[in-house]
């Protein structure tokens, strides 16, 4: 987590820094800080707090001038976040600065060696050891910092994406990653650079970008090309300029309160675009080359394997299902997190697709490798082009949700659920487990979703009127069966992660097994009861409901009588195919936690403890 900008060029670094971080900042929230080089001295102003409490702090402390400078959002990892704590970190001469995203892991060994070479340290931090080491590195070999930093990252275990600033050396800044990523900012005629932990912070000023691979480290200078060279032995790499695709309406709120809002509305273009090219209808077919060119590999694949965590472990739920009931491969879920470190058992006949909106998590991108090593074909489900886990899987499929910025994953859950239902169906028609006119319907109910979810987002505020009576619960209870469990689940985690009410989701028919015992009066239960999904025997579980006083928020299909009859509110959602009812029954959900979260005054974008993008295990 973490985020990093940097600027070497010839306008003033600050501005371009600090919008920089405040569009970085999904990636931690709970300290910011800034370092600018005025040409003859260093002023650096760090805090606890956002990125606005930093820019207070410069307005009053520090002389903001200079055209290089580096900034960094961050998320605690090690040591609790304040002042102290927050980067940038300076080295015991002064003349050494360092913003640092990821976790330096034999920090303490490091940083015992160097009290006995009669370094203090004012932090907790990991950052301030390694600044220290390259300092320490620096002054012993009598090289320039370049080379500091690549002997001291030799030394380093853990992952890092890193900016350091030399004041003997003021015209240069070196970055470096391993596990953490890194992106360059090239500027027309090598004028200036921007140096940020996505491109988002430098997409107004320039569309080529250098994306560094893990173990690689690059020095840059104004008017000098990027050299990019292996951390590890110094051989230089081939320099691959890519053209960016983002622009900055993407990363901006468009009159929408909130990124989240204006994500939850994006739905209906995201998942156009998603199966744009794809899913030809007309033709009866869909194409996907990731797919296409591993037929045999799929074909022959005897289970497959799901690695995600958080909302795309959610979706790969709902994978679960669509795989099993299109395609008739048998699916098993994992978390990342514990798939990597459970001797799990692999073999060469085993598909394992990674779902990541971001492209970074680290336990997902380490369950690839785990995956990978055991000698299984690995296809990735990534939002983010160009991330650390698009480049590490052996094929894959983006989504095209474009930037979701709000920390609550909103758009990337049914763009991954569309990606999803696409593979299950090119590969049932494959695989032969699904007929030709079946097959048709799908592909027409599938393209018109997002028309679907666009009438849905019309009744947004009678669902705004249901959070205003539910906003002070306490606790809430998500019910769904089949396809609309992970639903369930989903819409438990959204209120939790943005409203901080304690909700949990279950499978409806688990009820009786013991949540039923929560359930009294004060207890609303969202129940997912669609049509086709299970109907009769959810009806039931909402008889139980009632019975036990519990409040009934149901989302149900048009026209439905019966359960409007028992439940205290619905939500009606259009008539499709079930497997695709997550496309549709996910979007109220995200619509009451978004209103109720606001309700609460919480911080709907940036909610507390998280960061969007987890590169720590
Ligand atoms: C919840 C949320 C998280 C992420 C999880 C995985 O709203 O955003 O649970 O889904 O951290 O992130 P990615 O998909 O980037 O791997």
């Amino acid at each position: 987590m973490c985020g990093i900008t940097g600027y070497i060029g010839y306008r003033d670094a600050y501005p371009i820094i600090i919008n920089g971080l405040k569009r970085l900042e999904y990636r931690g929230y709970d300290s910011a800080g800034v370092m600018l080089f005025d040409g003859t001295q260093i002023n650096l102003s760090k805090t606890k707090g956002k990125v606005s409490v930093l820019e207070e702090k410069v307005n009053n402390e520090i002389s903001n001038k200079g055209v290089i400078g580096i900034g960094h959002t961050r998320w605690a990892t090690h040591g609790v976040p304040n002042d102290v704590n927050s980067h940038p970190h300076i080295s015991q001469s002064g003349n050494l600065v360092i913003v640092h995203n990821g976790i330096i892991e034999n920090y303490n060994t490091l940083k015992q060696e160097l009290k006995t070479r009669g370094y203090t340290f004012k932090s907790d931090t990991d950052t301030e050891v390694l600044i220290n080491l390259i300092e320490e590195i620096k002054t012993e070999h009598n090289v320039k910092l370049g080379k500091a930093v690549q002997i001291a990252l030799n030394q380093v275990v853990g992952a890092y994406a890193i900016a350091v600033f030399d004041k003997t050396n003021p015209d240069e800044i070196v970055v470096a990653r391993l596990g953490s990523p890194i992106a360059i900012g090239v500027g027309k005629d090598l004028k200036e650079f921007f140096i940020a932990s996505d491109a988002s912070p430098f997409i107004e000023y320039t569309k080529d970008a250098i994306y560094l691979e893990d173990e690689e480290m690059a020095i840059i200078c104004q008017g000098k090309e990027v050299k990019v060279r292996k951390i590890k032995d110094d051989t230089l790499v081939d320099t691959d300029v890519q053209e960016l695709q983002m622009n900055l309406e993407q990363i901006e709120k468009g009159g929408y309160e909130h990124f989240m809002l204006k994500e939850i509305y994006e739905q209906p273009r995201a998942i156009i675009d998603t199966y744009r090219g794809r899913l030809l209808r007309e033709k009866g077919i869909i194409k996907m080359s990731g797919v296409e060119d591993n037929m045999g590999k799929f074909l022959n694949a005897e289970r497959i394997v799901i690695v995600a965590c958080g909302t795309s472990w959610h979706a790969a739920l709902v994978a679960e299902y669509l795989f099993e009931d299109f395609a008739r491969i048998p699916v098993e879920v994992e978390y990342a997190s514990e798939f990597r470190y459970r001797n799990p058992v692999l073999t060469e006949k085993d598909i394992v697709i990674a779902i990541s909106q971001s492209g970074e998590t680290a336990d997902t991108l380490a369950a690839i490798k785990l995956a990978k090593e055991r000698g299984a074909f690995v296809f990735g489900v990534c939002n983010v082009v160009g991330s650390s886990i698009a480049r590490e899987t052996h094929a894959g499929a983006y989504t095209h949700a474009g930037p979701e910025i709000g920390v609550a994953s909103t758009k990337a859950f049914t763009t991954q659920i569309t990606v999803l239902s696409l593979m299950a169906l090119r590969l049932a028609r494959a695989k032969g487990t699904m007929s030709s006119s079946k097959y048709r319907h799908y592909l027409q109910e599938l393209e018109l979703i997002p028309q679907k979810v666009e009438s849905l987002l019309k009744v947004d505020d009678h669902i705004k009127e249901i959070a205003k009576k539910y906003m002070l619960s306490n606790n809430c209870l998500y019910l769904g069966r089949g396809y609309n469990f992970p639903v369930a689940l989903e819409g438990a985690l959204k209120l939790k992660e943005i409203s901080y009410i304690h909700a949990e989701g279950y499978p409806a028919a688990e009820m009786k097994h013991g949540p039923i015992a929560l359930i009294d009066d004060r207890m609303p239960v969202i129940v997912i009861a669609t049509s086709k999904g299970h109907y009769d025997k959810v009806v039931s579980n909402i008889q139980e409901i009632k019975s036990r006083s519990g409040k009934i928020i149901a989302v149900v299909t048009e026209g439905d009588t019966i359960v409007r009859e028992i439940a205290d509110h619905v939500i009606e959602v259009p008539e499709t195919e079930e497997a695709f009812t997550p496309l549709l029954t996910t979007i109220p959900l995200q619509l009451l936690s978004y209103h109720i979260a606001v309700m609460r005054n919480c911080n709907v974008d940036q909610p507390r403890n998280l960061a969007k993008s987890v590169t720590v295990e």
